[in-house]
């Protein structure tokens, strides 16, 4: 079976349906014919100011999402970055082999950076990337499930691998992205020029999952929508009806075209009802899984145990290989 691997950074109480449409979604199908590996990204949560207390808890809530969502811990190796040291340990040999410049040309750490000034921003922010591609070729990953935003990251992986391979040998699989296009960006419900994000969206710009859903309802009805009052997809003139309809279209696996014919001579007001109505539905017993699932936290740590314990089995042959390849003296 192929391989395949994904994660996601525990830094906010939900994740949003730009990380379900955009990536989530495709974690639960490809389960079916992938050996698969899915992790919650706490070492990443970190390269920005973080609270401890509150990085624990959201690292739970993320666990408990992921099998809410219909991650299955016994088909799929779910597991938290932090408890498989090998991560931390192939990102340094990685970062040894990575250019400055090459590091500095990743567009999600220029934006970060320019909006925080450059003391405010962390080394490891700057070297997320690298770390990202430990992440991937610890597990000699084919693909990679992800939204967009992380191409570019998936693209230095691939170098990564390729580089290495060339230098020390065939080691790593060069993992491709596995990138949706209909929904590899969700945009913000209120600024629908710019991505549905949890670091920058405001709140009524993101469809958090584990929001009330008659919050859900009202950010939908307030999405920003576009002049003219015809229901059609064009993100070029009307990317807030657009965008509209690419998440209806997700949610309830009709075409866009379909829901076109559906909502001719209907108004905007109508779809945001339905798309309403419809999102409710969907996100409603997700809420009430999770809320089962945090009830029981020890056996939500526990499920994460085991899964730390599989993955570090496969990852550690990894390290081994790769400690070995660049000449580091094995201990007697
Ligand atoms: P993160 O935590 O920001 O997001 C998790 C996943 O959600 C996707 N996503 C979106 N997709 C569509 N539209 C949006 N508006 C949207 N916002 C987010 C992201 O593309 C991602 O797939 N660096 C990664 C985490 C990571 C990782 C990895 C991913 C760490 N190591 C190894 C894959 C492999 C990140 O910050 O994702």
């Amino acid at each position: 079976k192929p391989r395949v691997l994904s994660g996601i950074q525990s830094t906010a109480d939900s994740f949003h349906l730009g990380n379900y449409l955009g990536a989530l979604r495709y974690w639960v199908d490809m389960q079916q014919d992938n050996e698969a590996f899915y992790f919650i990204a706490d070492l990443h949560a970190i390269t920005v100011e973080h609270d401890p207390k509150l990085l624990r808890e959201r690292t739970r809530r993320s666990a408990a999402q992921l099998l809410a969502l219909g991650i299955d811990p016994e088909r799929s190796t779910l597991f938290v970055q932090s408890q498989v040291p090998e991560h931390a340990q192939l990102s340094w040999v990685l970062e040894c082999l990575t250019g400055f410049g090459e590091a500095n040309r990743m567009t999600q750490f220029k934006d970060k950076s320019a909006k925080q000034g450059a003391d405010r921003v962390s080394v490891g922010l700057f070297t997320y990337p690298v770390l990202q591609a430990a992440d991937i070729l610890l597990y000699q990953a084919d693909a990679v499930p992800v939204g967009e935003d992380q191409r570019q990251h998936l693209e230095l992986t691939r170098n990564l691998a390729q580089r290495f391979n060339s230098r020390f040998g065939k080691t790593f699989v060069v993992p491709g992205a596995h990138i949706v296009k209909d929904t590899a960006k969700i945009y913000d419900l209120q600024e629908p020029g710019a991505k549905m994000s949890k670091s920058a969206s405001s709140p009524a710009g993101i469809i958090e999952l584990l929001d009330d859903p008659k919050v859900s309802a009202k950010k939908i009805r307030s999405a920003v929508t576009d002049t003219g009052r015809e229901i059609v997809y064009d993100p070029e003139t009307k990317p807030g009806v657009s965008n509209l309809l690419v998440i209806y279209s997700a949610v309830t696996a009709r075409t866009v075209a379909d829901l076109e014919r559906d909502y001719q001579g209907k108004g905007y007001g109508d779809l945001k009802k339905d798309l309403a109505a419809v999102l409710t539905d969907f996100l409603t017993p997700i809420r009430e899984q999770v809320r089962s699932y945090l009830d029981d936290p020890a056996e939500l740590d526990k499920v994460l145990s085991r899964g730390a314990e599989r993955a570090r089995e496969v990852a550690s042959a990894t390290l081994r290989q790769v400690y070995e390849r660049v000449g580091f003296l094995p201990r007697a």
